[in-house]
């Protein structure tokens, strides 16, 4: 009976710190609609971090011109990730009707700024992207990556996305490019 209690007294630290990092990670950040000035500000980051991996044969381009290019497109989406008043970090969707009906969000560049990477803002900030992409009424969210992007992988699959497609060696630095979907 002593015993049984006592070990009910060491395992409620180990609850105790799980419930707290749930409530904290579930609040920590917000978004908030943007506009490409500062998704350019933000983006430059990017850029100098060399960021994100091109696909071979993509013309070359920043990050930000990509996101630029979107503008006015139907189902461009872009807003700033929010922690405590403070900008940490940018996601954006972009229109993809080549490959997909208009029920799909494709979720285009997803960055976290220097020093603020690996707190859960990226992970967060898609969950918030998702939930309102299907209040919006779209049924999938198609998005994709490189295969050493750890943290991106990471993300995706604990939010349930599933690999759809695979293009090997797709990515300059002879990384393959990993496509997902998720039902909403
Ligand atoms: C990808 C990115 C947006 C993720 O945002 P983030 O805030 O750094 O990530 P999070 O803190 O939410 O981490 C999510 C998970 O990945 C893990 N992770 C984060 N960085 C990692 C790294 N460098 N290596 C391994 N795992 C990592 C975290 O431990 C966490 O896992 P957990 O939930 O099991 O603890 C961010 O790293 C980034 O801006 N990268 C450069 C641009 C990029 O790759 N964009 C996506 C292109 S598709």
């Amino acid at each position: 009976m002593i015993k049984n209690e006592l070990l009910k007294l060491e395992t409620l630290p180990y609850f105790t710190t799980t419930l707290l990092h749930s409530i904290t990670s579930e609040n920590k950040n917000t978004l908030k609609k943007t506009n490409l000035k500062k998704a350019k500000e933000i983006l430059d980051f990017a850029e100098k971090e060399n960021a994100f991996v091109n696909s071979i044969g993509e013309d070359v381009q920043t990050i930000y011109e990509v996101v630029e290019n979107f503008k006015d497109k139907k189902n461009f989406e872009l807003y700033e990730i929010i922690s405590e008043n403070k900008t940490v970090g940018i996601i954006s969707s972009f229109p993809n009707p080549k490959r997909f009906d208009d029920d799909v969000i494709s979720i285009g560049a997803m960055y976290v700024l220097p020093g603020q990477k690996g707190k859960g803002f990226g992970k967060n900030a898609l969950k918030l992207f998702l939930q309102k992409a299907k209040e919006k009424g779209f049924k999938k969210a198609f998005t994709k990556t490189w295969s050493t992007n750890k943290a991106s992988n990471k993300i995706l699959k604990f939010l349930g996305f599933q690999k759809i497609g695979r293009k090997e060696k797709d990515r300059v630095n002879g990384d393959d490019t990993i496509e997902y979907l998720l039902e909403l």
